[in-house]
């Protein structure tokens, strides 16, 4: 099976596969009701993510309108699988526009939005429970300590954040640490061969903090397949325009795809699954077919030569001061001749082979 091996996720005991199943497009409501889909519809994809050894589930409060709670929740039911998964969900947006508190991270909607989703998910725990967006607002302590109370409570088992800039999740990592509170064992963030920003800051800082980093849309919502070159730009062309430089990125992807005999689309979500610092890839499907093809994305593996000349296209250039933690700069602290470096790491596997 391509999702039965396991790894931690952050500095815990939580073992997740390396594939989650986002399900964005669970449900027909609300902000992502243009490519939803009935529960009829996507039932076939659970099932599939289920056979292969999934136990990642990603969801929050806002995704169609809370259908996709209302769906997945009956689908984990369904399947009689609750304790095998690892149920994640998140909160932020507003759910009522004209209330100031239906919304944000305080305190009084956190709680709020947690119950409402047990509602909907039909469990009494959530696994995982992720801050979906930073507010700018809410003090980062409020939020560790609501987080750490929901977890002594038992309605959640482990807290991380998404979308949130890095200083502001090292804060709210070294609050917790300080007053042995609940510690952010994930942060949920875009990654993709053309979304590699966070290299910069979030990757290394949750490296260095024990929060383990899953990327949503490593298919950039499906412009990385190839699939819109002639025609639209994608499904995230509303949030996103694609540069020219993106374009031209499909290029050596597709060579490397042909190379190896494989999707454009398994060629970007491995790149994405095997980079330093990610613990899961959180891939969404159309279909049961397609997620199968995604699930394939780990049975094979980039060798090097192809993999720099990824690397290479899509890099991100460093701006400003990040310039002087190149090479270039760093030659003059310690030279090249010396052999100073950081020791290996990466993921201990959960489940070893003895
Ligand atoms: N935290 C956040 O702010 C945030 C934001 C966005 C997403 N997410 C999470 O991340 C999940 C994934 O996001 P995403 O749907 O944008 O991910 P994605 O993997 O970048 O794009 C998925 C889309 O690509 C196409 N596709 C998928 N597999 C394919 C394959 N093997 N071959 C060809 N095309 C394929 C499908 O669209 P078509 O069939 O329509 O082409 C599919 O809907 C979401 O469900 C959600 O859980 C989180």
């Amino acid at each position: 099976m391509p999702l039965d091996q396991y790894y931690l996720l952050g500095r815990s005991g939580l073992r997740v596969s390396r594939l989650a199943l986002g399900t964005m497009n669970f449900g027909t409501g609300g902000f992502h009701a243009a490519y939803g889909k009935t529960e009829d519809e996507v039932r076939p994809i659970f099932r599939k993510y289920l056979d292969e050894g999934g136990n990642f589930l990603d969801t929050a409060d806002f995704y169609t309108a809370g259908e996709s709670e209302t769906i997945l929740g009956r689908l984990v039911t369904e399947a009689n699988v609750r304790e095998r998964v690892v149920l994640t969900t998140k909160f932020t947006n507003s759910v009522d526009p004209g209330d100031p508190n239906a919304g944000g991270n305080g305190r009084k909607h956190l709680v709020r939005a947690l119950e409402a989703s047990l509602r909907r998910l039909g469990t009494d725990y959530v696994d995982l429970f992720l801050l979906h967006t930073w507010d700018r607002l809410t003090p980062v302590e409020e939020v560790v300590h609501t987080l750490d109370d929901l977890v002594r409570a038992g309605k959640i088992r482990y807290a991380g954040l998404s979308d949130v800039p890095a200083w502001y999740a090292a804060r709210a990592q070294s609050i917790a640490e300080a007053h042995s509170l609940t510690p952010m064992i994930n942060l949920q963030l875009p990654y993709s061969l053309v979304q590699r920003e966070i290299e910069t800051e979030h990757v290394p800082m949750g490296r260095h903090l024990g929060l383990g980093v899953t990327a949503w849309s490593p298919l950039a919502g499906g412009f990385l397949t190839g699939k819109y070159r002639d025609g639209g730009a994608g499904r995230l062309s509303d949030a996103q325009t694609w540069t020219e430089r993106d374009w031209q990125l499909l290029k050596p992807l597709e060579e490397v795809a042909g190379k190896l005999g494989v999707t454009m689309a398994q060629v970007a979500i491995n790149w994405v699954a095997t980079q330093p610092g990610i613990a899961s890839a959180i891939v969404g499907a159309s279909s049961a077919e397609q997620l199968g093809k995604s699930m394939a994305a780990l049975d094979f593996e980039i060798p090097l030569e192809l993999r720099a000349q990824l690397d290479e296209a899509s890099a991100v250039p460093p701006a400003s001061v990040y310039r002087m933690f190149t090479a270039q700069y760093q030659n003059w602290i310690v030279t090249p001749d010396t052999k100073v470096g950081d020791k290996p790491d990466g993921y201990a596997p959960a489940v070893r082979n003895w």
